[in-house]
């Protein structure tokens, strides 16, 4: 569908893009011409991606970085320049995620999630942005979000996630608003369950929650990588000039069929949860 050099001449910095859904994009990105600059906090995924990148001919580089850190985020941000000279486009992919009964979170737990999530997104946004207010160049932001992002939506049992992910949604929305002057478009994809083990071994851990996942979607399936990944591709390139403050939920018409994608753990026992619980991994 694409033409081959879609995003050629780009510099793509993505977070998280050593696993799942990040990873798929920088690969499709490279493929079509655009040059990647992934982070997140594990070296060796990330370094798994670039060197699929390179075998295929792209280019690509990494700098590990936590992005609940400031700082961290501006060195990264300098490697990248380093890399790639100027950065166009940013990706705010990075997340973390996990069920839990709300009256049972930890302030930690709950500072873990937003800290990467909202946190996270706001200073990859920050530092990607005032390099290009200050040298009079345009850009494109695109925020990887949720669909229970949406106002007056939420979900039980992900609330620090429902909580920054709404925060990322008005980001969007009030950034697109702010930078359109500087013609920095912000845009977001919100995706329902797309197969990924960071989120299934946080979120769908047994075939029964997978099941019951999926009964839920009247598509009947999960989504596939390249289905977001073409999106996210479309939504970043100039044939999407004037789209701008959007978010395009991609799940199968989940969304439609019933908000608050975690509700129905409403109907598991305490005693499922203890089960849960005592088998998670701990520090
Ligand atoms: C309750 C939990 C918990 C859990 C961790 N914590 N897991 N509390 N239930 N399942 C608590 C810990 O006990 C600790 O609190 C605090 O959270 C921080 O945990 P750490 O392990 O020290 O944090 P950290 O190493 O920074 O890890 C962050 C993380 C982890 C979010 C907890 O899960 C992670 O690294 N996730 C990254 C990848 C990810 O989540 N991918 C899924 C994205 S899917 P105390 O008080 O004990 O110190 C997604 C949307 C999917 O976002 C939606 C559709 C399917
Ligand atoms: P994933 O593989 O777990 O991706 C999360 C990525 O974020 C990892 O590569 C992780 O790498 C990175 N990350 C986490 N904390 C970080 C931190 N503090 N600093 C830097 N990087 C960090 O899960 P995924 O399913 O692909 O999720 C990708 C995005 O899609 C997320 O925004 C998620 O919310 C969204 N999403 C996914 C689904 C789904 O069904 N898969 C549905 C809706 C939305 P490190 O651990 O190495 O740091």
């Amino acid at each position: 569908m694409f033409q081959p050099d879609l995003l050629k001449d780009r510099a793509i910095f993505l977070t998280g893009g050593g696993s799942g859904l990040g990873r798929s994009m920088a690969i499709h990105f490279a493929k079509l011409g655009a040059r990647l600059f992934v982070v997140g906090r594990r070296e060796e995924p990330l370094k798994a991606t670039c060197d699929e990148i390179h075998r295929d001919g792209g280019a690509a580089a990494f700098a590990t970085c936590d992005v609940r850190d400031y700082a961290a985020v501006e060195t990264a941000f300098a490697a990248a320049e380093l890399q790639f000279g100027e950065i166009d486009t940013l990706v705010n992919n990075a997340a973390g995620n996990f069920m839990a009964r709300t009256e049972k979170l930890s302030s930690n737990a709950f500072n873990a999630v937003v800290g990467i999530v909202l946190n996270g997104t706001f200073h990859c946004t920050q530092a990607f942005a005032k390099r290009r207010i200050e040298k009079k160049l345009g850009g494109n932001i695109l925020n990887i979000t949720t669909t229970y992002a949406a106002a007056n939506c939420g979900s039980g049992y992900v609330v620090p996630s429902a909580c920054a992910k709404a925060g990322v949604l008005a980001m969007t929305t009030s950034l697109a608003v702010e930078w359109a002057k500087y013609h920095i478009r912000v845009n977001a994809i919100a995706p329902g369950p797309f197969p990924t083990e960071g989120a299934w071994s946080r979120l769908i851990p047994s075939k029964q929650f997978e099941e019951h996942a999926i009964s839920k979607i009247p598509m009947k399936r999960f989504g596939k990588h390249e289905e977001l990944t073409n999106l996210a591709a479309f939504l970043l390139s100039d044939m999407a000039e004037y789209i701008n403050g959007e978010c395009v939920v991609i799940d199968g018409s989940q969304w439609l069929r019933g908000a608050g994608e975690f509700n129905d753990l409403g109907l598991l026992p305490d005693a499922v949860w203890e089960q849960l619980e005592a088998v998670r991994p701990k520090k």
